[in-house]
């Protein structure tokens, strides 16, 4: 079966005065697909967002919602929904008025609101709520009714931007739960932003990294993860050992890469020639009393073990100077090693990561 495309931005840029907040951007949000825009503070994200919802006119691209050209269709026209960080119910109104307020503007029958009312409010399992006013009632029941206002007329395409940001972590973490329920019961497609990496994580198919007002990389929360194509996107998510080097020599397979900072050299799957960086995620690496055959085994000294529960962290500096952390379940680890003690940290060939090498290296 064919995917249907929902959403399709193509070359879509915006400037304010002389600053690019956007450059030409394209992407496809597929039928029932969750895909975050993520990034850091002043990424593009909402101005992105903001254009798709109608809210702000591209400088050029076009835009296609269900395969219709809506580049400048207003707002009302696009069938989408939206929730924002701030809640913005209609104080005056109660709960039940809150959530029947867009059905009456699509002049829905009385009775079929009701019902509908009533259908959404069990959804985002507040049924009790109705006759109250918004400010009798949490941050976190305020944000999950503005989500019932949205999904209530059922849009097409939910755009949500940053909607559990005012909310403390234990709230976050099952409103995200519960955004994520709704989405699979429903079928529904949205469009979130967020700049928090582990709700990302948690609730995407896929992810837009944003940086500078592009997209630096979009795929699985996995491939962006194990495969990030750029230092940013391997900085950006996760904990990461990211070091620069050469790659000096290659084999069928494996490139040999020397690394000053490490102060040896290492192989990884691949093949790359001159400067580059290369990263391997901490949980990917060991300690170990000797190096390993057909590992990439590099000696150090431990320098800290910091316990953190479930997981232990251990740094070790290298002969290069520079510093690996290493993490593992704390039952595997940390019981026999000792800061000051020398190390082997190994890791398979195939968790090395190559990277591009950075402008500075590329000068150097
Ligand atoms: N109306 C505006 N006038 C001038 N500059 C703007 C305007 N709106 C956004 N910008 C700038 O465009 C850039 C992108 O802003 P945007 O709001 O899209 O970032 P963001 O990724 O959503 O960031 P955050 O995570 O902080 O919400 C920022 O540098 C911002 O200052
Ligand atoms: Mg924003």
């Amino acid at each position: 079966m064919a995917t249907t495309i929902k959403l399709r931005v193509d070359g879509v840029h915006k400037r304010f005065g002389s600053f690019v907040a956007l450059k030409e951007t394209s992407l496809e949000l597929r039928q029932g697909e969750f895909l975050t825009l993520l990034g850091p503070s002043g990424s593009g994200k909402t101005t992105l967002l903001m254009m798709v919802a109608g809210l702000m006119e591209p400088d050029g691209g076009n835009l296609w919602i269900d395969g219709q050209l809506a580049t400048y269709a207003p707002p009302y026209e696009r069938d989408i929904g939206m929730v924002f960080q701030s809640y913005a119910l209609f104080p005056h109104l109660t709960i039940a008025e809150n959530i029947a307020f867009p059905l009456r503007m699509r002049r829905h029958p009385s009775a079929q609101i009701d019902k509908q009312v009533r259908d959404v409010l069990e959804l985002v399992q507040l049924p009790h709520v109705a006759q109250r006013y918004p400010r009798e009632l949490s941050g976190g029941q305020q944000q999950r009714i503005a989500l019932a206002r949205c999904i209530v007329y059922q849009p097409s395409i939910i755009l949500m931007d940053e909607p559990l940001g005012a909310l403390d972590k234990k709230l976050r973490d099952q409103l995200q739960l519960e955004i994520k329920r709704l989405h699979k019961q429903l079928g529904t497609t949205i469009l979130y932003v967020t700049h928090d990496q582990e709700e990302t994580l948690t609730m995407s198919d896929r992810v837009c990294l944003m940086n500078h007002g592009h997209i630096e990389q979009i795929g699985t929360p996995n491939d962006l993860y194990f495969r990030p194509r750029t230092v940013f996107a391997a900085d950006f998510l996760g904990e990461s050992n990211i070091l620069s080097g050469q790659a000096v020599s290659q084999g069928e397979a494996l490139v040999t890469i020397s690394s000053a900072e490490l102060g040896g050299s290492l192989h990884a799957v691949g093949a790359h020639s001159g400067p580059l960086n290369w990263m391997v995620r901490p949980e990917r690496m060991r300690l170990a009393s000797a190096p390993e055959p057909g590992l990439n085994s590099i000696q150090g000294v431990l320098t800290e073990v910091i316990f953190t529960g479930g997981v232990t962290r251990s740094l070790i500096t290298t002969a290069g100077g520079a510093t690996l952390m290493v993490a593992g379940l704390t039952f595997e680890q940390g019981l026999t090693s000792q800061p000051g003690q020398a190390v082997w940290v190994v890791w398979h060939p195939s968790d090395t990561v190559l990277l591009p090498a950075t402008p500075t290296q590329e000068a150097a």
